[in-house]
């Protein structure tokens, strides 16, 4: 028989004989009576071990994290506690059996002030935590949502390989070397983009995957070398149509897993939009605090930089940190300039109002100027106002990036979720580090206008993303289902019709056979996680994650191989 859950125990079993089974939370001796917390997966139960009972001797020899087993009676108990869900009863022990001790840990589990580090090494044991099981035990809650919902709309889960063919689009590949063909190489899949396009060229309409994901890139918070994504491609469907299946699949997901009513549609937003009024186009509308451009208010003023960024075809913008003018010093606004150096402005200037203007720009507020600015930044006394001059790009990301910081600083994001589509991006965006234009989704999405490709800075493409919170959750887009589109694309891409046959001919050959329109997307499950269990840290919903490095530190991988198996792979190490 399976063990009943601790926590299905309740005043109602009052008097009842019960069997247990879970670890020792912790152990207390109080005046001859033992208490012991007894924890399973479910949660928390006080077990009691009264001195006349046989077990006594063996139950004073436990340890925080024995493994036992117990058979006892339930009662009420002398003081409840409130905090626990078994809180109003306890079960006095009649049996005890030790099925496993443990060695000392490495970590009190009750008391976690370890380095990460230490409890990643023996994540097992930080698993056992309830803040951690919670998070792991949401994703699976998500995945089984969606599966629910897609599986009724008539979806049909595939999957795809992980031993796939290198494409150089994106990010860098993880690469494994085939022992049978000496020389060549597999890569793991970015994500199944490739795959899930030809599902619908074979007719299977609705697909949809919850798919290992591997790229080689930078980590971040949000970011882990292997990833989940729940991938979903449709047949005979415009932009619309994968939206609002997303919409229904979201919806559906924040209802089960945490009972939030999501208002549906989700409100839209274009990407010029975005960058322009926050900087950014994952966008965290928790908060308002949009920038604003005052490069107009600025056309006539005697302060030579922002002359100079005026003149050179640059913007002057700024945020208005409301009521808050009193609450940054000097010191406040230097450290703030250090940030957003980081993002490349070279300075940060600042203005405070109340009634007059004072701060670091104010002997070149003019009383035009002055009179502009409470216009077109709807001014009241106490406010903050940080302005960056420059290019459009450094500016735009400069104050994004501030507006953030500030808005966390200061405590200002509400606890609300904030969901919004971003659409009509770009197609193309230039690449400094490869300094040739790249597909902004990727080189399979349909550009808007066929006729707008030779115009790189300009053409927009069917492209959208899911932003939660901040957060890019998924994103998608229509694909190109003609042949000459895609050629025509790839050719855009700078790619030779060579090139672009070696690398993705498979695909372009299967367009040439009847293929139906179709589009797709794909949320990542990490990210979708993160947000309904509010960590802001990736490897909190990742049962086994890898470090900012890309290691395993409990497995120690990656790790040297042997050089039979190298040799074996004609690898040589320099
Ligand atoms: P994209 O590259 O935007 O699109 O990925 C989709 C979503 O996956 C999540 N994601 C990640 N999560 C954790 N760690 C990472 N390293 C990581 N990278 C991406 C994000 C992102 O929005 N094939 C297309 C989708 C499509 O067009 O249908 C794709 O992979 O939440």
């Amino acid at each position: 028989m399976m063990k009943i859950d601790n926590t299905s125990i309740t005043a109602k079993n009052v008097g009842e004989t019960v069997t247990l089974y879970g670890w020792v939370n912790k152990k207390r001796d109080l005046g001859g009576l033992i208490f012991i917390d007894l924890r399973d997966r479910s949660g928390i139960i006080q077990l009691v071990v009264n001195p006349d009972s046989k077990v006594y001797e063996l139950a004073s020899t436990l340890k925080n994290e024995y493994v036992i087993k117990v058979t006892g009676t339930v009662q009420m108990r002398q003081s409840i506690n409130n905090n626990l869900k078994t809180g109003e009863i306890e079960v006095i022990v009649n049996e005890l059996d030790v099925l496993n001790r443990s060695a000392e840990l490495p970590f009190d589990l009750n008391n976690v002030t370890a380095l990460e580090d230490t409890r990643l090494k023996y994540r097992y044991l930080d698993l056992r935590r309830s803040e951690l099981q919670d998070k792991i035990i949401t994703k699976h809650k998500i995945m089984n949502s969606t599966r629910e919902y897609l599986n009724s709309l008539g979806f049909v889960e595939i999957e795809t390989p992980i031993l796939c063919k290198s494409t150089p689009e994106g990010a860098r590949d993880y690469l494994v070397p085939s022992r049978v063909n000496t020389g060549s190489f597999y890569a793991l899949p970015q994500s199944p983009q490739l795959f899930k396009q030809l599902l619908m060229v074979s007719g299977f309409e609705k697909y949809y995957q919850i798919a290992r994901c591997f790229r080689d890139e930078d980590l971040r918070a949000d970011r882990q070398p292997e990833f989940t994504q729940i991938d979903l491609e449709m047949s005979f469907v415009d932009e619309n149509d994968v939206m609002n299946v997303t919409e229904g699949l979201i919806a559906k997901v924040f209802k089960d897993v945490k009972n939030i009513d999501i208002e549906l549609p989700i409100k839209r937003m274009t990407y010029e939009k975005a960058i322009n009024l926050y900087g950014s186009d994952k966008p965290d509308l928790r908060f308002d605090m949009p920038i604003n451009d005052i490069t107009s208010c600025f056309l006539d003023c005697e302060f030579k930089v922002f002359n100079d960024v005026i003149n050179s075809g640059g913007i002057i913008n700024a945020i208005v940190v409301k009521d808050a003018a009193d609450k940054f010093s000097r010191k406040d606004i230097d450290k703030l300039t250090l940030f957003v150096k980081v993002y490349g402005a070279s300075a940060l200037a600042f203005l405070k109002y109340d009634n007059e203007f004072t701060g670091s720009i104010a002997k070149f507020v003019n009383d035009t100027i002055h009179q502009k600015l409470i216009k077109t930044l709807s001014l009241t006394d106490n406010d903050l106002i940080l302005i960056i001059a420059g290019n459009k790009k450094m500016v735009k990301a400069s104050l994004g990036a501030l507006r953030l910081k500030v808005a966390k600083d200061l405590n200002l994001i509400g606890d609300a979720y904030k969901l919004v589509w971003i659409t009509d991006f770009p197609m193309f965006e230039y690449s400094e580090e490869e300094e040739r234009y790249i597909a902004c989704h990727h080189p399979f999405t349909m550009p808007q206008n066929v006729s707008e490709l030779d115009d790189k800075e300009h053409a927009l493409a069917k492209a959208y993303d899911i932003v939660i919170n901040g957060y890019e959750a998924g994103g998608g887009s229509i694909r190109i289902h003609n042949m000459e589109v895609q050629d025509k694309v790839l050719e855009s891409l700078g790619l030779s019709k060579e090139e672009a046959n070696t690398k993705f001919g498979f695909l372009l050959k299967a367009l040439s056979f009847g293929a139906p329109p179709h589009g797709g997307l794909a949320l990542g499950l990490e990210r979708l996680t993160m947000i309904l269990s509010n960590t802001e840290n990736i490897r909190d919903v990742i049962a086994f994650p890898k470090t900012a490095s890309a290691s395993d530190l409990m497995m120690e991988a990656p790790s040297e191989v042997s050089s039979r198996q190298l040799d074996e792979l004609h690898i040589k190490i320099d």
